[in-house]
């Protein structure tokens, strides 16, 4: 088995990001807004802050119940657009049903759009051209894959999930490196076929062992960015791991894979667009 560890990437990426913030004086800052009752946004955004505060970031999480309404969260985020302390704004998704999650998403300054999801930002990548900040699961999978020196120009590369935080941004930055990229979804006839002919797999639907041995080639490079929260408790991916890791080429964990990366990706974000606005300060 050939596991690619995001844990250990992310953790050197991390200590490159202290190093760099050491010698300033100001701190980035990162604003997270977690508006949903749902458990694995919540580790996540402990998570988040908790990443944030050992790099020494200023970090402020707003965290709201079901009563809260549009407005409000539109006039905080207003409020952190003008905020010249706070560098970065993550809205964790999904939102409470009845807000209007693309609505706010186009509200955050796109120059302080740490996920990258605002239409200016994601526009600019499919141009190709520079967004203020790159989303950051997508980001994070291209960087690991880069750390194990998994070639990707003209690769076949079977993307499972169009979804716009992960699928659609990640097809777009694979293109960018000269990979094949195919984009497979729920609707997709005969998903088999696709796998078996894919150099590299990344899955990103939440559906538990979707991904089984007898659709993969031995070789085959498997990323797993699912994360479904069983009953017993523990964390599981799309991919079979246990059929699959003496198959696979390269394979990731859950956890310990893609998750790791995410983070490590938005802090570097943060950092990133701290150093854009206050270039343009200067
Ligand atoms: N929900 C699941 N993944 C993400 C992410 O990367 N960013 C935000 N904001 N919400 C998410």
């Amino acid at each position: 088995m050939k596991l690619m560890n995001g844990k250990n990437v992310a953790k050197s990426i991390l200590e490159n990001i202290k190093e760099r913030t050491s010698s300033y004086e100001k701190k980035p800052g990162l604003a997270v807004i977690l508006a949903n009752n749902d458990e694995a946004s919540k580790i996540y955004v402990n998570s988040k802050e908790k990443i944030s505060d050992s790099l020494g970031f200023k970090s402020s999480v707003y965290r709201f119940n079901k009563s809260v309404t549009q407005g409000e969260i539109i006039s905080l985020i207003h409020e952190l657009n003008e905020d010249s302390e706070i560098n970065g704004i993550l809205v964790q998704l999904p939102l409470y049903n009845h807000l209007n999650q693309e609505q706010i998403i186009e509200l955050i300054d796109p120059k302080k759009d740490v996920d990258g999801f605002h239409p200016i930002n994601i526009g600019k990548l499919n141009c190709g051209l520079k967004p203020y900040a790159v989303c950051c699961t997508p980001k994070g999978i291209i960087k690991l894959l880069k750390a194990y020196k998994v070639k990707l120009k003209g690769q076949s590369v079977l993307v499972i999930g169009r979804s716009n935080i992960v699928g659609k941004p990640l097809a777009t930055l694979l293109t960018l490196e000269d990979a094949t990229v195919t984009l497979a979804h729920s609707k997709t006839k005969d998903l088999k076929s696709l796998t078996k002919n894919a150099d590299i797999i990344i899955s990103a639907t939440g559906h538990p062992k979707l991904i089984t041995a007898d659709m993969i080639t031995k070789g085959t490079v498997v990323v797993d960015v699912g994360i479904t929260r069983q009953l017993t408790g523990g964390l599981v991916g799309d991919v079979d791991f246990e059929k699959i890791k003496d198959i696979a080429g390269y394979i990731t964990p859950v956890p310990g894979g893609v998750g790791p990366m995410t983070i490590a990706s938005l802090m570097e974000n943060v950092l990133e667009l701290f150093e854009q606005q206050n270039k343009r300060q200067e």
